[in-house]
């Protein structure tokens, strides 16, 4: 099904908590319902990070006529590997039945947009799922990481900073529980 550019709209969960469980939902079962974690886990630290109101995580989700469809955050930290970077392009979901109409596509650069908005000027994200969607979005492969037997592509993307809210990106912090 084809979807029209006017029935997409991207919105914040700061403005839509009512979404806070189903972007939960759809981390746990990409992220973490094959490792064990408990859906309620998922869900508190999702609930915490919200009612923290720190500057990060920020939550999106798109809609697509009138229903949601797809996740991505922009969170403070991601890969327990890379503590030293900040911040990350995280929770990339978008529900089976509305894949391959460019939803993921649009989320990324919405969390870029409001990465940039923030005054960041690099943005980080890794991946073993989707490496040539984002170098497709212009981001760079920095480096690989193994993970055991996974081997994860580390990507970053330089961003063009218009308007500078925090002067550095250490300035992030956030709820230090499960990573996006
Ligand atoms: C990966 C995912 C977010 C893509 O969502 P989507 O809305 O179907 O993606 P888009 O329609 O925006 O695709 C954009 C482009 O990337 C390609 N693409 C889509 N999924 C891809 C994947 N998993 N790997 C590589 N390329 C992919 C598309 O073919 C499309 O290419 P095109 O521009 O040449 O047409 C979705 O399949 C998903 O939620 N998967 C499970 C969770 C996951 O793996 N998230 C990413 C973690 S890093």
């Amino acid at each position: 099904m084809d979807v029209a550019p006017m029935d997409v709209a991207i919105v914040s969960t700061l403005a839509r908590p009512d979404l806070v469980p189903l972007t939960a939902r759809w981390r746990w079962q990409e992220f973490y319902r094959a490792r064990g974690v408990p859906f309620a886990e998922v869900l508190a630290q999702t609930e915490r990070a919200l009612a923290a109101a720190a500057p990060l995580p920020r939550t999106l989700v798109l809609i697509a006529g009138g229903v949601p469809v797809g996740t991505a955050s922009l969170a403070a930290e991601d890969m327990t590997e890379r503590p030293d970077l900040t911040p990350w392009l995280a929770g990339v979901v978008v529900a089976p039945h509305a894949r391959g109409q460019g939803h993921a596509t649009r989320l990324v650069g919405a969390v870029e947009a409001e990465a940039v908005a923030l005054g960041f000027r690099t943005l980080w994200l890794y991946t073993d799922a989707a490496e040539s969607l984002y170098a497709r979005a212009g981001w760079q492969l920095a480096e690989r990481i193994g993970r055991g037997a996974r081997a994860f592509a580390l990507m970053r993307r330089s961003l063009q900073v218009t308007t500078a809210i925090h002067p550095s990106d250490d300035s992030a912090s956030g709820d230090r529980g499960l990573p996006y």
